[in-house]
């Protein structure tokens, strides 16, 4: 299998560049963020939990978003899947340790973590400028969306080192053209096979 994380901050295009990497290299995209929207939306328990949470900018509980993921990794290997790219997850070093576990468990790994890099008022201008058509409420206030990277450079930046140290962790310039990025993060999964 191939599995691979797509690191980076709020707005560095993390869900743009994996809805192209998937269609390349036919990977199954598990976004927490959208699995999580999906729960919102349909108003489960989870959904209602997690909504507090996502629209004051912070993460949700591990414990809510680990208990999420099992039972759609197990499902996809049973079906088949070539590989993961796994978007917004892990977001915590707790997250990762529970990724490396389940992983181990169905005998495969992360090969690598692509992060990209994007400096905040980049993010900022992005996240402000998706808001006014998306429905995201996390999108509309730059308040929420400074907090957003708050959570990020506190609680997420250090999932990276977790990585480095297991030699699988690489650093790309986020900014640039969507298909310049493309290209540089396919250059790097390329290496891989
Ligand atoms: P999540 O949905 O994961 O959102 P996020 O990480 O905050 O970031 P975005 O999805 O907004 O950005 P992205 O990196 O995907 O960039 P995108 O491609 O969209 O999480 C939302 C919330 O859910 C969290 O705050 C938390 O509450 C909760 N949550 C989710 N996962 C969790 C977890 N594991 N643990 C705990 N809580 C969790 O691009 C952004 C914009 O920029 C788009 O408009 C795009 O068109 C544009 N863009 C993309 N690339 C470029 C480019 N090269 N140049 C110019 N514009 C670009
Ligand atoms: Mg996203």
């Amino acid at each position: 299998m191939l599995n691979l994380v797509l690191f980076g901050p709020p707005g560095s295009g993390k869900g743009t560049q994996a809805s192209n990497i998937i269609t390349k290299y036919s990977l199954v995209h598990i976004s927490t963020g959208d699995i999580l929207r999906h729960e919102v939306k349909n108003e489960t328990p989870l959904g209602q939990e997690a909504k507090k949470f996502m629209d004051g900018g912070l993460l949700v509980p591990d414990e809510v978003v680990i208990g999420m993921l099992g039972t759609k990794i197990d499902e996809s290997i049973a079906e088949g899947a070539r590989g993961f790219i796994f978007d917004g997850f892990p977001r915590t070093v707790a997250q990762a340790e529970a990724l490396d576990k389940l992983l181990t468990f169905k005998e495969t790994e992360i090969n690598k973590v692509l992060a990209l890099e994007v400096d905040d008022e980049e993010l900022v201008t992005r996240i402000l400028k998706r808001g006014e058509t998306s429905s995201r409420s996390d999108d509309q206030d730059e308040s929420i969306i400074r907090k957003r990277i708050v959570e990020y450079n506190n609680k997420t930046a250090p999932v990276a080192a977790y990585y480095d140290n297991q030699g699988k962790y690489t650093a790309l310039a986020g900014v640039g053209t969507i298909d310049q990025i493309f290209q540089s993060l396919c250059m790097e999964i390329d290496k891989l096979a």
